[in-house]
């Protein structure tokens, strides 16, 4: 969940690190820290808090340089503070490291007997140890690195340099990301691309058990056996100004407002307008990553066809907002094509020893595509026989690389530790596949699947309207975050989504919400209902509205605000409710597109009214890469 900055090449180390760690805040911001070669030796910066407290220590420091690596932490071994802030340095050697070394207790008892004196209360540490170790007796970073390797078990991503060798960085991983970027003579290892999209499109993703070793710009990836490996070059499309905040107050309110555009650009891809027809482009199932832009697309969806067609059911594994996008998903794929559809939480997946019949299509849902649970899981459907299906944002990451097909969310870089625009692209590709599905199955007819289409389209200019709900919530904010807690409450495809407007809530303005299935209510949350309570209903006008109005009423009878969420002038439900929030008319299958931005909107708005960080809520950390 850390970030990690390290270059080599002939700009100021302290600049370009810092300007890298600021993109990578998302990752993880309790402390931070740099290691910059200054006059012969590496002169260590450190603070606690966020990035700005280390960058006002660093002010007055010179660098001469041209080699350093930075970080920015998010708490696992060790509690905030400077001494446990990265890189740890220990006789010459600085590093830097994300992730979490599970056998750390032992490694810290066979160094405390050999006399080590250890000065954090961190796993990494230890690992800078071992390494000091190993380069008086081999005189090598890289070889040192090899033979530590399979001495440290856990989830890992380090970047390493040493004083006697200033020309030098490796970085290893297993696990977290680690991406080296190929400038002009300059090179950049990074947890994520957007540390250094400003200096080059150009990357190599280090795969686990990888070790890279970066000497004079001459980059060359190893095995870990320590064989010279050929690594595909990979060409970003994102621009630069995709990770700036464009004259919003916030990443997450420019991201919110980017919603037109992205769900757009996720349906493109995969819809045929002139015939209101769905094709899953470039799925391209059993292809190797690498080869995936050259498909041929009528091929692909020949092939697509073919192998979606045996698949007789579908796991849709994903971890926070992704989870509720994949609850979403069921209800698309069960009622579109009639295909049994169970979603489970990642971490419970892996360790409940799921039954997967053949047949199955194990499908992951991941924004970073980095989540260790949600990796750990597709893994482990592999393992069991699955097919599996990757929707992820991130090109190239470790969840699509492992996936047998793929499909992209195409949002850009989502950098609010909330997710806001993924979750809604997610949703329009679902739409998508749920459509490609049913013609697949010929569970639904041309007609059917033209009025899904058309249902999608209309989307992107709907979304603009509902945009407005922006001056409304910060209007009403002030009143709002007065309320003792918050019931989100819907029924069928607005049941996911009143536990993502929860958790919405809860994570940015840190007020008690909870998300219900509103027919559940009588099964408890009624009870917390009273005066002080705010219940805010999802009563679209679909298949399932009148059942939701006798919901409100019991929640209204029991003195409950009910702030609704309806489809366009509906006065029945305006006359019995506190506040009425229309919403454009649309298909229930795109519904959760639209009503999930006024909620996004609401947690934003008392978040930052409340005057906490929207953007980096507290304790949690935006791609969570260990369990
Ligand atoms: C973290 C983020 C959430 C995200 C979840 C899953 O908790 O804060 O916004 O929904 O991880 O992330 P993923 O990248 O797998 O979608």
């Amino acid at each position: 969940m850390c970030g990690i900055v390290g270059y080599l090449g002939p700009m100021n180390p302290k600049d370009v690190i810092v300007a890298g760690l600021k993109k990578l805040e998302y990752r993880g911001y309790d402390s931070a820290g740099v290691a910059i070669l200054h006059q012969g030796k590496t002169k260590r910066v450190r603070a606690e808090g966020k990035l700005k407290a280390l960058e006002e220590k660093l002010q007055a420091e010179p660098f001469d340089g041209h080699l350093g690596i930075g970080h920015t932490r998010w708490a696992t071994h060790g509690g905030p503070s400077e001494r446990n802030a990265h890189p740890h340095q220990v006789r010459g050697i600085s590093l830097v490291h994300n992730g979490i070394i599970e056998n750390y207790a032992d490694i810290r008892e066979a160094l405390l007997a050999r006399g080590a004196e250890i000065s954090s209360d961190t796993d990494s540490e230890l690992v800078a140890h071992l390494l000091a170790e190993e380069v008086e007796k081999t005189g090598s970073l890289l070889k040192s690195v090899q033979n530590i390797l399979d001495r440290i078990h856990g989830a890992f991503s380090i970047v390493a340099m040493w004083d006697q060798d200033p020309e030098t960085m490796v970085a290893f991983k297993d696990g977290p990301p680690l991406v080296v970027g190929l400038g002009d003579n300059q090179t950049f290892v990074v947890s994520d691309v957007q540390a250094c999209l400003q200096y080059t499109k150009k990357f190599i993703y280090l795969d686990d058990r990888e070790v890279v070793h970066v000497h004079k710009n001459k980059v060359q990836v190893y095995s870990a056996k320590g064989e010279p490996l050929t690594k595909k070059v990979v060409e970003v499309d994102w621009s630069e100004e995709a990770v700036e905040k464009q004259g919003h107050a916030h990443f997450m309110l420019k991201e919110i407002y980017e919603q037109p555009r992205s769900v757009a650009a996720a349906m493109e891809p995969h819809l045929d307008i002139d015939k209101f027809k769905v094709r899953l482009k470039r799925v391209g199932f059993n292809q190797p990553l690498e080869r995936l832009e050259g498909l041929d697309i009528e091929a692909d969806w020949q092939n697509t066809q073919k192998v979606l067609k045996g698949v007789e059911r579908i796991f849709m594994i994903a971890c926070g907002t992704s989870n509720y996008a994949a609850m979403v998903g069921k209800y698309l794929l069960e009622k579109i094509a009639k295909v049994p559809v169970e979603t489970d939480i990642a971490s419970e997946f892996r360790y409940r020893d799921p039954v997967l019949p053949p047949n199955t299509l194990v499908m992951t849902i991941s924004q970073s595509g980095e989540t260790a649970d949600t990796l750990a899981a597709i893994r482990l459907a592999k393992e069991k026989g699955a097919l599996t299906l990757s929707l992820c944002n991130v090109r190239g990451s470790s969840i699509d690389r492992e996936a047998h097909g793929h499909l992209y969310m195409n949002s850009g870089p989502e950098i609010g530790v909330a997710s806001t625009k993924a979750f809604t692209s997610t949703l329009t590709v679902l739409n998508c596949f749920a459509a490609a599905f049913g013609q697949i199955k010929g569970t639904i007819s041309p007609g059917e699947e033209k009025t899904y289409v058309q249902a999608l389209l209309a989307t992107p200019s709907q979304l603009e309207g509902v945009l407005a709900y922006d001056k409304y919530f910060s209007e009403t904010a002030e009143v709002l975050k007065t309320y003792k807690g918050f019931l989100y409450m819907g029924r069928g495809v607005s049941f996911p989504i009143a536990m993502e407007g929860a958790l919405k809530l809860k994570e940015l303005a840190y007020l008690h919400a909870e998300g219900y299935a509103a027919g559940e209510m009588k099964h408890g949350p009624l009870a917390l209902i009273d005066e002080r309570m705010a219940i805010i209903m999802l009563v679209p006008e679909d298949g399932l509205y009148e059942k939701s109005m006798s919901n409100l009423e019991e929640a209204r009878a029991r003195g409950g605000k009910i702030i609704a969420l309806g489809t366009g002038e509906d006065e029945k439900l305006r006359r019995v409710s506190a506040e009425y929030l229309p919403l454009p008319k649309a298909l229930w299958t795109v519904n959760p597109i639209l009503s999930v931005v006024p909620l996004q909107l609401m947690a934003y708005h008392l978040a930052d009214n409340l005057g906490y960080d929207v953007d980096q809520p507290r304790n949690l950390a935006k791609s969570v890469t260990v369990e």
